[in-house]
């Protein structure tokens, strides 16, 4: 395998401009929306449905091609897995909205590619219930975060119209779903996979999907999450599909899906989220204070393009100011010590 050489990027000179300009929008936005209340939570993603134990299990059976960086080391790895809703506001679960699987697995040791957590022995994956994502760089998400999320009614509506493709993309992506552990999850974007570009898919394995409730309670995705591993085990499957097509497939237009018929995903790993009970308040505040992002991998497993470009200071500089704001020290768990 190289190094991924054929994946260096072109990095436009105002780019890191534009982050900043989209890092202050965030900033201003979880400033006066968590104003006095007791805790700086997350910009997105905020409402948290449980924060699991699994385990992810790379088996020794791999195939050469798929032996790379993690996934050349079998074994099974104890994870920790965030399930939340996208949005920044803690709405009814049977709102229209994306679901995000934040992953970490921990024991991987290696170098990290992002540098405050360079040392760190975990590995972050991550994951939502979409194919395809409304924005393609800094610029495009910070228009949709002060036009779509801040916005009046009207000038939602007037971006919506004068931006159909990301218009399609969140209206086809922000649906309601029955039950986090039986969505099939994608991480949209693409990443290095030794010299290749994939992206992951997580598929449950479900024999019986669940209906939407007729009387939905307002955290209800929680309700179903502490039934079912009360009883038993979940389980995905973690694969990775390759790009096959350059103009099918590109690397850097989250408008478009990669065809799942063109590239079937290749299963590298099983992430068991075992049967436990979890919904207590020391582990609640627990999953509040981790951080997650994708740029916290190995160097084989690089974020690629310009929307994970951009996700590596804003994840990095957005952690830090909440744990900064709630004087929580930042830090990568180690166990399943909660
Ligand atoms: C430029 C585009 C994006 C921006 C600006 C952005 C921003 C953020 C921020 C600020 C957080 C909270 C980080 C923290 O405080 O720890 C977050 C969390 C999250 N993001 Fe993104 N995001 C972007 C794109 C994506 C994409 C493409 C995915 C697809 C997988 C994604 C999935 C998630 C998930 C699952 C979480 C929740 C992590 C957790 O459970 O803690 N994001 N995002």
């Amino acid at each position: 395998m190289n190094d991924g050489a054929r994946f260096r990027e072109d990095i436009p000179a105002q780019e890191a401009s534009e982050v900043q300009a989209l890092i202050a929008r965030m900033r201003h936005l979880v400033s006066a929306r968590d104003k006095g209340a007791a805790m700086h939570k997350r910009d997105v993603h905020i409402k948290m449905h449980g924060l699991v134990r699994a385990e992810f299990t790379v088996p020794d059976t791999l195939p050469p091609e798929l032996r790379v960086g993690l996934f050349a080391r079998p074994g099974t790895y104890k994870a920790w897995v965030r399930y939340s809703n996208a949005a920044s506001y803690a709405d009814a679960d049977i709102a229209r909205d994306i679901r995000g699987m934040a992953i970490k697995v921990m024991g991987v040791p290696g170098q990290k590619v992002l540098e405050s957590q360079a040392d760190a022995d975990t590995q972050d994956f991550m994951v939502v219930s979409a194919f395809n994502f409304p924005a393609r760089n800094a610029v495009e998400i910070d228009a949709l975060v002060a036009n779509v999320v801040q916005g009046k009614l009207w000038t939602k509506v007037w971006f919506l119209l004068t931006h159909l493709s990301a218009a399609w993309v969140l209206l086809s992506t922000m649906i309601k779903q029955a039950n986090v552990l039986q969505i099939r999850y994608c991480s949209v974007v693409p990443y290095l996979f030794g010299s290749h570009a994939v992206k992951y898919v997580a598929t449950p394995r479900v024999p019986e999907p669940d209906a939407l409730p007729s009387n939905p309670s307002r955290d209800f995705l929680r309700d179903r999450l502490v039934e079912q591993l009360g009883q038993s085990d979940a389980v995905f499957d973690f694969a990775v599909q390759f790009q096959r097509d350059e103009a099918c497939m590109p690397l850097d237009d989250p408008f478009r899906i990669w065809s799942l018929d063109l590239s079937p995903p290749r299963k590298v790993a099983t992430l068991r989220i075992l049967k436990q009970s979890f919904d207590t308040e020391a582990i609640r505040t627990y999953g509040e204070n981790l951080s997650f992002t994708p740029w916290h991998c190995l160097p084989e497993h690089r974020p690629l393009g310009a929307l994970n470009r951009a996700r590596k200071a804003v994840y990095d500089t957005m952690s830090a100011f909440r744990h900064e704001a709630n004087q929580v020290p930042r830090r990568e768990p180690v166990d399943w010590d909660v």
